[in-house]
Parts: C-alpha cells; sequence; structure tokens
C-alpha cells in the first residue's frame, strides 16, 4: 500500500512501489490525463510536477515519490483556466490531442520559474516534449500569450 499526495489530496494506493507512478495515476487513479507515448522518457507525453519540477511518470517509480506534492494536468488548475490552458485553446494549439497535456504541464513548470521566458528559452525548455502532429509553433505561440497573461 502506498499513500501519495495527488493534486493536494491523500490517496492511497494498493500497489507496488516499483510501480511507475504513470500506472498509478492512470490505472488505480483514473486520472487519465496523463498519457502513455514511449515509456523510457524519451517523449514527455506522461509529464507530471513532483514537487513543482516536471518528471517523466513513466519511468518515475511510484515509491520514489512518496511524500512529494504530484499534479497532473487535472490539477494544474482544476477549472481548466490556467492561463497556458486559456493559451493553448486561443492559439488552437492540439491536433489529435494525445501529447498536449505533457506539453501544458512542461511548460507550466517554466512558467513557474521564468515569468516572462524567451522564445529561446521556451524551445530549449520545450524540446523533449514531443508531438506527432507538429503542432510546435502553435505551442510556443501559447506559451508567449500565457506569459503576458500571467504579466499583466
Ligand atoms: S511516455 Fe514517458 S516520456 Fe514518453
Ligand atoms: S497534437 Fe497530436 S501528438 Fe501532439
Amino acid at each position: 500500500m502506498l499513500t501519495l499526495n495527488v493534486n493536494g489530496s491523500t490517496r492511497h494506493v494498493d500497489a507496488d512501489g516499483d510501480t511507475a507512478l504513470l500506472w498509478v495515476l492512470r490505472e488505480h487513479l483514473g486520472l487519465t490525463g496523463t498519457k502513455y507515448g514511449c515509456g523510457i522518457a524519451m517523449c514527455g507525453a506522461c509529464t507530471v510536477h513532483v514537487d513543482g519540477v516536471p518528471k517523466r511518470a513513466c519511468i518515475t517509480p511510484a515509491s520514489s515519490v512518496v511524500g512529494k506534492q504530484i499534479t497532473t494536468i487535472e490539477g494544474l488548475a482544476p477549472a481548466g483556466d490556467h492561463p497556458l490552458q486559456k493559451a493553448w485553446i486561443a492559439e488552437q494549439v492540439p491536433q489529435c490531442g494525445y501529447c498536449q497535456s505533457g506539453q501544458i504541464m512542461q511548460a507550466a513548470a517554466l512558467l513557474q520559474h521564468v515569468k516572462q521566458p524567451t522564445r529561446e528559452q521556451i524551445v530549449r525548455h520545450m524540446d523533449g516534449n514531443l508531438c506527432r502532429c507538429g503542432t510546435y509553433q502553435g505551442i510556443v505561440r501559447a506559451i508567449e500569450r500565457a506569459a503576458k497573461e500571467v504579466a499583466t
């Protein structure tokens, strides 16, 4: 039995400690916004925050995040109105959508630490999050839009 803090709530999960956090979130807690892409930390589809730091949930053993604050796309802004989520809609970023929750979680970690990132900082920070639909330009525009909104 594991006790995890997920999106501000204490959750008890009947899973082995070496189970990947991704499967605990999806299979045990029904938080299916976090996606399985590659399973080897190469695509970013499974990105969540652990104590505010973006982590690849597919390679993160659940036991390693006991006692830490885990945030998934469902907990980023429970009403779905995080500045990035609004910017994503305004810029019409998603195509198939599969990679997008990981993209937003990766971007959210950037804006938590760098309020007004340059385009170069955005591109570098988002570099490991892949999108088969090629929405990269929209992602950069949306992050720039959200950063402006946060600043005003
Ligand atoms: S599924 Fe975790 S990085 Fe690809
Ligand atoms: S929107 Fe389809 S993989 Fe990114």
